[in-house]
C-alpha cells in the first residue's frame, strides 16, 4: 500500500511538472532559446598567413566560442566565390572558397561545433549567384541554352528595359547589357551578382537540392540572404521616377514569394529540425507576419532594419529607438517571432553607432547595449568583436576601404558631381568595413589575427581592446557578455516573458519589464552620457540585482552614464 502511494505521488509530480512547463510556456523551440553568435570568417582568424581568415582559424578558436556560452554560430558565406562581394557572390554552392579551406575543414568545423553543443547556421545566398557560376556562364552563352531561364534576361530588340535600381552598381542601374546575346540581365546587387529567376521551378529545385545537400551534412539552419527580393514581376512594369528612394516598397515581397517559401518549407525545412531566418522583413508588420507565423509554414523568423537604420553620424533619438522596438514587440506578442540585433557584417560597430566609443564610455556603453540585446524578447544575434567592445576604425582615405559597394558609390558620387567630402564623412561612420576589421585576439602584430598582411587594416586600438587582455579582467566587456548570456540561458523569462515598457516617454532611459509565470524582471538602461532618472511605481530598493555594468549599481532610479541594471522584482 505504502509503495503504491509513493508511486502515485511520483507520477503526480511528474505530470504536474510536465503540464506546467507545457502550458505555461507554449511552443518552446530551441531556436527561440538560442543566442546566435555571428562570425565573419574573413576577419576572424587566419591560420595560414595569407591575411584572410579561414576555417582552420575558426577551428583553432572553438574553445573560445564555447566559452562565450552561445549555442548557435552563423557564418557568412563560405562557398566558392570570386569575392566580388566577399562571398555573397557564389560560383559553386557545393564547395568551399579556396581562401577559407576545404570541405574537410568544413566537416571538422561542424563536428567541433556539435561536440561543443553549438549549432551551425549556414548563410544561403540565392537571390543571386556569381556571374562566374556555371549556370550563368551557360545562361549567357546563347538565348536558347537550357539555363537561359535561370536568370532574368531582357532582349535588346525590345528597347531599353524599364529602370531598375541597383544598390551596388556604379551607375545605380540593375540592368547590364551583354553583347554576346544582345540582351540585358538583371542584378539588384553588383554586375557580378546576377539575380536568379525564382519564377523558374527548375531553378527553385536546384536551390532545394543545395539545401538538401547541406542539411544532410548536418547544418542546423539557414540564413536566407536578401530573400525578400527573390520573386519578381517578370513583365517588369515601369516604376515611378525616384522610386529608388523607397525601392524596398517595389522590390520586396512580390506575391509569389510566399508560395515559394511554403514549397521550400515543405521540401526541406520541415524535413529537418533546422532553423530559418530571412534577411529583411518586407515593408510592414503584415509582411513580416506573413513570413514567420507558424501556421503559414514558411520561416521561423526574419530580421527587420527599422531600428538598425536610425543611427546617423549626428546621433539618433532614444525615444525613436524605444518606439521601434516596442512596436515590433507588441506586433509579435501573440504570434510570430523576432530577431534582436544591433550590428552585423553590413553595419559599422555597435558601440560606435548606438553607444559611445570614446575611451571614457566605450566599455560601459558597450555593456549597456549587450544588456539590451540579451534581455529583449526575440532571438538575439550578436556580432563577433562586439563582445570585446570593438569600435569603428573610421578610415579617412578611400584607398583604405575594400567594400565593393562603397567604392562603387564613391565613383557614382564623383561622376555625378556629388559632395565627396560629405560622402567620406558618412562612410567613416557607417561603412560596413568598420565592422569587418580583423578580430582583435591579443596585442601581438596584427592583433594576433594573421602572420601575413591582413586583407583589411587592423584597428590600431587592438593593443588595448583584445581578448587576451579582457580575459584577465573580470569586469571586461568580454566577461560581461558571458554573464549576460548566462543570465538569458538561466531565465526563460528573458526569452518568453511578456515585455512591457516603463516610463515610455523618458528620452534618456529605456526601461522595461519582462514577466513570466510570476517571475518579473526590470531592465533599466541609460542610453546617455549623463545621469538620468526614470519613473516607475515598482519598488526596486530591495530588488535583487541580476546583472549590472557598474560595481555599485543604482537602486534609486537614478542611473549613471550608460548604466544598465537588471533587477529581479519577484
Ligand atoms: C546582404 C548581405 O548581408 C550583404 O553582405 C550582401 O552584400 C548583400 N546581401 C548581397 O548579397
Amino acid at each position: 500500500m505504502k509503495k503504491q502511494w509513493v508511486a502515485i505521488l511520483i507520477l503526480l509530480i511528474f505530470f504536474s511538472q510536465k503540464s506546467s512547463s507545457q502550458t505555461t510556456i507554449p511552443n518552446r523551440k530551441w531556436w527561440k532559446e538560442a543566442v546566435v553568435y555571428q562570425i565573419y570568417p574573413r576577419s576572424f582568424k587566419d591560420s595560414d598567413g595569407n591575411g584572410i581568415g579561414d576555417l582552420k582559424g575558426i577551428i583553432s578558436k572553438l574553445d573560445y566560442i564555447k566559452s562565450l556560452g552561445v549555442n548557435v554560430v552563423w557564418l557568412n558565406p563560405i562557398y566558392s566565390s570570386p569575392n566580388d562581394d566577399n562571398g555573397y557572390d557564389i560560383s559553386d554552392y557545393r564547395n568551399i572558397m579556396k581562401e577559407f579551406g576545404t570541405m574537410k575543414d568544413f566537416d571538422e568545423l561542424l563536428k567541433g561545433l556539435h561536440q561543443r553543443k553549438i549549432k551551425f547556421v549556414m548563410d544561403l545566398v540565392v537571390n543571386h549567384s556569381s556571374d562566374e557560376h556555371e549556370w550563368f556562364k551557360k545562361s549567357r552563352s546563347s538565348r536558347t541554352n537550357p539555363y537561359r531561364n535561370y536568370y532574368h534576361w531582357w532582349n535588346a530588340e525590345r528597347g531599353k528595359p524599364p529602370y531598375r535600381y541597383s544598390q551596388f552598381d556604379i551607375n545605380h542601374s540593375a540592368w547590364k547589357y551583354d553583347s554576346l546575346t544582345n540582351a540585358y540581365y538583371l542584378h539588384f546587387f553588383s554586375v557580378k551578382q546576377p539575380d536568379l529567376n525564382w519564377e523558374n521551378p527548375q531553378l527553385r529545385n536546384e536551390v532545394y537540392n543545395i539545401m538538401h545537400y547541406w542539411a544532410e551534412k548536418g547544418v542546423d539552419g539557414f540564413r536566407l540572404d536578401a530573400f525578400q527580393f527573390v520573386s519578381k514581376d517578370t513583365s517588369f512594369p515601369p516604376f515611378p521616377k525616384g522610386y529608388e528612394k523607397n525601392f524596398i516598397n517595389y522590390h520586396a515581397m512580390v506575391p509569389p514569394i510566399h508560395s515559394y517559401l511554403q514549397e521550400m518549407n515543405n521540401k526541406i525545412l520541415s524535413k529537418y529540425n533546422v532553423m530559418s531566418v530571412a534577411e529583411g522583413a518586407g515593408n510592414s508588420f503584415q509582411d513580416a507576419h506573413d513570413l514567420v507565423d507558424e501556421d503559414r509554414n514558411e520561416l521561423n523568423m526574419a530580421y527587420a532594419f527599422d531600428a538598425i537604420d536610425i543611427a546617423k553620424p549626428e546621433g539618433y533619438s532614444v525615444l525613436q529607438f524605444k518606439r521601434i522596438f516596442t512596436k515590433w514587440d507588441s506586433a509579435f506578442a501573440n504570434k510570430g517571432w523576432l530577431s534582436i540585433f544591433l550590428a552585423n557584417h553590413d553595419q559599422a560597430r555597435m558601440v560606435s553607432r548606438f553607444g559611445n566609443d570614446s575611451p571614457k564610455f566605450r566599455e560601459v556603453s558597450s555593456k549597456m547595449l549587450t544588456t539590451f540585446i540579451l534581455t529583449m524578447r526575440g532571438t538575439p544575434y550578436y556580432y563577433n568583436g562586439d563582445e570585446l567592445g570593438m569600435t569603428n576604425i573610421g578610415f579617412d582615405k578611400i584607398e583604405d576601404y575594400k567594400d565593393m559597394p562603397t567604392l562603387n558609390e564613391y565613383q557614382y558620387v564623383k561622376n555625378n558631381g556629388g559632395d565627396l567630402q560629405k560622402f567620406m564623412e558618412n562612410i567613416k561612420f557607417s561603412c560596413r568595413d568598420n565592422g569587418r576589421t580583423p578580430f582583435q585576439w591579443d596585442s601581438s602584430t596584427n592583433a594576433g589575427f594573421s602572420g601575413g598582411i591582413p586583407w583589411l587594416k587592423v584597428n590600431p586600438n587592438y593593443t588595448t581592446i583584445n581578448v587576451a587582455k579582457e580575459e584577465k579582467d573580470a569586469n571586461s566587456c568580454l566577461n560581461y557578455f558571458r554573464k549576460a548570456v548566462q543570465l538569458r540561458k538561466n531565465n526563460l523569462v528573458l526569452v518568453y516573458g511578456k515585455y512591457q515598457i516603463v516610463d515610455e516617454n523618458n528620452a534618456k532611459v529605456y526601461a522595461y519589464t519582462r514577466e513570466l509565470n510570476g517571475k518579473k524582471l526590470l531592465v533599466a538602461l541609460n542610453f546617455t552620457q549623463e545621469n538620468a532618472s526614470f519613473k516607475t511605481s515598482i519598488n526596486i530598493s530591495k530588488a535583487k540585482i541580476l546583472l549590472a555594468n557598474y560595481t555599485n549599481p543604482s537602486n534609486n532610479k537614478i542611473l549613471k552614464p550608460y548604466e544598465a541594471v537588471v533587477y529581479e522584482i519577484n
